[in-house]
């Protein structure tokens, strides 16, 4: 495989989507840097992604959660990635998350503050390069608020909103924002519930539309990795808030 020289940070090695992700650019013959909070756990993606590909893989620890360590892990970094991918995200469960405000906070400070902190940081150094690309995993549940999974739904709508934010800053400096959602796909965050096949993807479709999206010649800011989820989500933010409130979604 020929190398590419150019460097992957993955945010997120140890999900069913960044395990996917990071192989697919790894085959593609970029350099990998893998993170994750759990050191071990991301050293055994690494060991299986190099015995896979062949390319050069490095591990890094982050909690995303401790946003006071974030400017210290961009600086430990051996290089400055040529792109960014965070896959971070808690599903969390919605009616835990309406007793308990700890449940609540560590899902919103999962899928927005952290995500969007270390985006952020990584973001300044890109701006000053003029060069890099930055891809978010938002989700099609951050579309609109629904009952069933608001609190999750909320953080992504703040995620996607800063992702936009970004990319509507950036673009002038020459920094790319990829906002992806992926809609259903079948992953440990999924595992048990009954999921239709026709919404739902597999981790490695994901991994591709990612890739292609990120990395290819046609520009793209926001993709629904199948994108029957595109007109699905337009005819449900077009439903009026007095008929939405009264359907059980
Ligand atoms: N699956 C779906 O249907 C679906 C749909 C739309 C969007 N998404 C989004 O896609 C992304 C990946 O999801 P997935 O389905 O692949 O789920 P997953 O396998 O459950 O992955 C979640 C990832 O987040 C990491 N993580 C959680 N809290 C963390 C923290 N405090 N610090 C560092 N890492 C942390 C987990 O690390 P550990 O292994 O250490 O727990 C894991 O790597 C998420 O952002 C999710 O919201 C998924």
């Amino acid at each position: 495989m020929m190398r590419t020289g150019k460097t992957l940070l993955l945010i997120g090695a140890t999900s069913d989507i960044g395990r996917a992700t990071a192989l697919a650019y790894a085959v593609a013959g970029w350099n990998v840097q893998l993170t994750g909070r759990n050191l071990d756990a991301v050293e055994r993606e690494a060991n299986d992604i190099r015995t896979r590909s062949g390319g050069a893989v490095s591990v890094h620890q982050l909690d995303i959660l401790n946003s006071d360590g974030i400017e210290a892990f961009a600086d430990a970094l051996p290089a400055i990635p040529d792109t960014v991918v965070c896959v971070v995200g808690e599903l969390g469960e919605q009616a835990r998350a309406e007793r308990e405000i700890g449940h609540a906070a560590m899902v919103m400070r999962t899928n927005f503050e952290g995500p969007a902190l270390l985006l952020g940081v990584l973001a300044e150094r890109f701006a000053a390069r003029r060069a890099g690309t930055i891809v978010g995993i938002s989700s099609v549940a951050g579309d609109r608020g629904r009952a069933s999974n608001y609190v999750y739904g909320a953080a992504k709508a703040g995620f996607t909103a800063f992702l936009s934010g970004l990319r509507n800053r950036l673009t002038s400096a020459g920094v790319r924002v990829l906002t992806v959602k992926p809609g259903f796909v079948r992953t440990r965050m999924t595992a048990g519930m009954k999921l239709p096949p026709l919404l739902t993807a597999e981790p490695s479709e994901v991994a591709k539309a990612i890739l292609s999206a990120a990395e290819g010649k046609k520009s793209r800011d926001v993709i629904y990795v199948r994108g029957i989820w595109r007109p699905v989500m337009m005819i449900i933010r077009c439903i009026p808030e007095p008929v939405f409130k009264r359907l059980k979604l």
